[in-house]
């Protein structure tokens, strides 16, 4: 034999990790763990404690407590105590306990790792390179970010109190993701860690504890799904953040309608893994390996569908068998095991039931020839080939090791297939040809983009979704603004508000006779009838008539979205600088009729419609100055990498203007809707909706699009709900009594589209505000290096 024979027919000999340290925390604590509110460890109100196992071994690790609507209450409470002194603390202090945070848990690192891979089954290998120096990483970051929130967040204050609830596959990673930023802005946190792995957040209360954080400012409640819901439906939290499955996401979404509280979602995923075929093979199926076989597959942006260009499909296959052959699966403690176990058996049985109906929906199975282990929870790596774009397999997400394979011939097969999905986490691009991995990250609707990479996170980078993936970013500069809110002072006030309503109407309005007109509405370009045939009178503050609006119902609504949706392609892809030049010209044609819109402002609203005219038109200015100017930032992750954070548009929208000053909320929530290359769906105040409907001539006048702005009148509520019920509409920002601001955010729920709710009478938002969330950031990751 030689020496490379032998070495080729060693057999692999376990290399474990010790267990012991971390069996000796859990002995210290008598395997019993109390709830951490207020700095304190305390019994749980409801005298309740549940289990916590090894799913490699189904042995149980601890009794942990479950806590009940009382203690979700007290925590609260104490959370509410402590930001009244954290919020008021400088951020060089608080960027002095972040930074403690972060270097506890290095000092600790080994344990944190050994338990994190204890109580939930991953690789000690991830535990130990990525979730455990990811967390310290994010530590670190905003730490940064708190010591900078001053200059670089000025007029931003914290919200308050933040629910924060977690799911079990990165335990510890997702609770510094949530933490971290939540500090740093100077809010307080009630965490509640997800009821399969709730040790390694009770390490870090102790953590808080040693660092001598003040009490209250962290407090971390076990519990399961019950006890979320506590948290979520809590009157006394300003806002919560999840993440888990869209279908919790969904009635979170539902719990929070109406209440105010800011809400970020981070949901399921179904991420694209694009192979071209000039793409280099072999690093691609080292890629698949991080992308579906990382802690087990049960990773949100999970590269779960290979898509792989036809002529290379068969070549691709083949070495991903060859490499499949060669994982690992056993005791997560092992440094040279590379898939762990399940997290629990209801999560194995959920795998085993896909996979079952993907045998049944006719795909190709292949799994490797050797068996896993028959003790704990495991299931094998496993290929489908020859799946159909429809079936469950492709569309479901499985959250297990399981990849769907299918082919595509052309570059615009591969983006219409990886965008066939409610999904829009993650997407990974393969291809030696910079031009087109670049031109199909721009189409592919997805929060992150990784080129030639996969599976890449860092502090400084946002994470976060499209579509039902939720919306909100976790990290990056882009994730602070879920932390903070404009300080109320620092808003521009423009003119009076609504309670000034009817003092000043101006003489010279009042001498006009009303023109008998009924407006139409504004579809694809067109002034259309109302589908209804019926009209709506339009009267003075001091009860005069002065026109008449059609009434617009749920087909005119629906024929609207079609209109903005057939344009959105083609006014997203517009250049940046002509999209400025469309809004200059419609400000020169509305200061062309400048007199005409005064006089019909001060008709409707009693206020000086001349200034309300100048502020239209400068609003206009600003728009289509932002067109070319809203720029996205380059990230500094940590490796040869540039990652581009890309604010994109959301798509077709649906704005609900508010009662004041109506020309001017069309032209500054509209205008720069528009600028940011959104198509719309305007529904004008109820009030006074004639500006609008006089616009129609503005807009046919000045180049825009068909179908890129469309105006439908009527009764604002009715309209808000077809608008946010539409499965076809990406946001809703809804202006109006508060009355709608629950019905809006719940009907949402549907397709997790965005929501804003704004008051209907008072100041604007500034345009910082209306340009964030009119986009949404792609972060796309480039690595380099020959
Ligand atoms: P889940 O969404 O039920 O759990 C996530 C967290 O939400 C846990 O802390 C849980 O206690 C909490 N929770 C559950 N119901 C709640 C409610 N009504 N109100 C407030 N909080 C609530 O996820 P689960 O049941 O652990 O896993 C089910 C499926 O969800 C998985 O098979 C997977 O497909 C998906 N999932 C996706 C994750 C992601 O990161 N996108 C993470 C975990 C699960
Ligand atoms: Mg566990």
């Amino acid at each position: 034999m030689t020496l490379t024979e032998i070495m080729e027919t060693l057999p692999y000999g376990p290399a474990p990790e010790a267990a012991q340290p971390a069996m000796d925390w859990l002995k210290a604590h008598k395997g019993k763990f109390q709830l951490f509110i207020a700095g304190k460890w305390r019994n749980p109100a409801s005298k309740e404690w549940f289990t916590t196992i090894n799913p490699a071994t189904a042995q149980k690790l601890a009794e942990v407590a479950q806590a009940s609507a009382a203690d979700v209450d007290e925590a609260v409470k104490a959370a509410r105590k402590a930001f009244a002194g954290w919020s008021q603390t400088k951020g060089h202090v608080r960027a002095r306990y972040l930074y403690a945070m972060a270097r506890q848990i290095q000092k600790h690192a080994r344990l944190f790792a050994v338990l994190e891979t204890l109580d939930n089954g991953k690789p000690i290998r991830e535990t130990r390179d990525i979730d455990i120096p990811l967390v310290a990483r994010h530590f670190y970051y905003h730490a940064g970010w708190a010591q900078l929130m001053e200059s670089e967040l000025a007029g931003y204050a914290p919200l308050g109190v933040v629910g924060q609830i977690i799911p079990w596959n990165f335990p510890l990673l997702m609770l510094a993701w949530k933490v971290a930023p939540a500090l740093a802005m100077g809010n307080t946190v009630v965490l509640k860690p997800a009821e399969f792995t709730p040790l390694t957040a009770l390490l870090f209360a102790e953590i808080c504890q040693n660092i001598g954080l003040p009490p209250g400012v962290v407090n971390i409640i076990t519990g399961d799904g019950k006890t979320g819901a506590a948290l979520v439906e809590h009157p006394g939290v300003d806002k919560i953040a999840f993440t888990g499955s869209t279908e919790v996401g969904r009635i979170i979404r539902k719990a929070t309608a109406g209440s105010g509280k800011k809400l970020s979602l981070e949901l399921g995923g179904k991420s694209p893994f694009v192979v071209f075929e000039d793409a280099d093979l072999d690093s691609a199926v080292e890629g698949v390996v991080d992308a579906i076989w990382f802690n087990q597959g049960q990773v949100c942006c999970a590269g779960s569908r290979l898509l792989v260009q036809e002529g290379i499909a068969e070549k691709m296959y083949t070495k991903l068998r060859a490499r499949m052959e060669k994982l690992r699966v056993g005791d997560p403690l092992d440094k040279a095991v590379d898939i762990g176990a399940i997290i629990a058996p209801v999560q194995l049985q959920k795998i085993q039931q896909l996979v079952q109906k993907g045998v049944e929906e006719g795909a190709k199975l292949w799994q490797p020839s050797w068996a896993v282990p028959a003790e704990g929870c495991f299931y094998p790596p496993t290929l489908f080939t020859e799946v159909a774009p429809a079936s469950t397999i492709a569309q479901e997400e499985i959250f297990g090791p399981v990849l769907a394979a299918l082919t595509f011939r052309t570059p615009e097969e591969a983006v219409r297939l990886a965008n066939n999905t409610r999904y829009g986490l993650a997407a990974s691009i393969w291809s030696e040809d910079i031009n087109l991995a670049l031109d199909v990250a721009t189409q592919i609707k997805a929060g992150t983009i990784w080129i030639n990479s996969t599976n890449l996170f860092d502090a400084a980078s946002g994470f976060g979704g499209y579509r039902e993936s939720g919306f909100g970013r976790e990290g990056g500069k882009e994730g602070l603004w879920e932390y903070v809110k404009k300080i109320e002072q620092h808003r521009t006030a423009q003119g009076q508000t609504s309670s000034a309503r009817g003092l000043t109407a101006r003489a010279s309005a009042e001498s006009l006779p009303p023109i008998d007109r009924t407006a139409k509405l504004f579809i694809g370009g067109k002034q259309v009838r109302p589908d209804s045939g019926y009209s709506k009178a339009v009267y003075a503050p001091d009860g005069r008539l002065v026109g008449e609006v059609g009434l617009g119902n749920r087909k005119d609504i629906r024929n609207a979205v079609e209109a903005a949706r057939s344009a959105q392609e083609g006014w997203r892809k517009t250049a940046a600088h002509s999209k400025a030049q469309i809004l200059y010209f419609l400000a020169e044609n509305l200061s062309q009729r400048a007199e005409e819109f005064a006089r019909r402002l001060s008709e409707q609203t009693g206020q000086d419609g001349g200034a309300e005219v100048e502020a239209a038109l400068e609003a206009l200015f600003t728009a289509a100055a932002w067109a070319d100017k809203y720029e996205g930032l380059v990230h500094p992750t940590p490796l040869r990498n540039v990652t581009l954070a890309i604010p994109e548009p959301i798509g077709v929208m649906g704005i609900l203007c508010p009662d004041d000053q109506p020309l001017l909320a069309l032209a500054r929530l509209a205008g720069t809707a528009l600028a940011m290359g959104n198509t719309l769906v305007v529904v004008p105040s109820p009030l006074a909706p004639l500006s609008a409907t006089d616009f129609y001539q503005v807009l046919e006048t000045s180049d825009v699009p068909a179908g890129t702005l469309n105006i439908v009148t009527g009764e604002r509520d009715e309209l808000a709900l077809t608008l946010a019920e539409h499965d076809d509409v990406d946001a809703v920002w809804y202006a109006g009594p508060q009355a709608g601001w629950a019905l809006v955010e719940k009907a949402s729920a549907g397709n997790m589209k965005r929501t804003w709710i704004l008051p209907s009478s008072g100041p604007l938002p500034d345009t910082d505000e209306i340009l964030r969330q009119a986009t949404q950031v792609k972060n796309i990751w480039v690595p380099y290096g020959a």
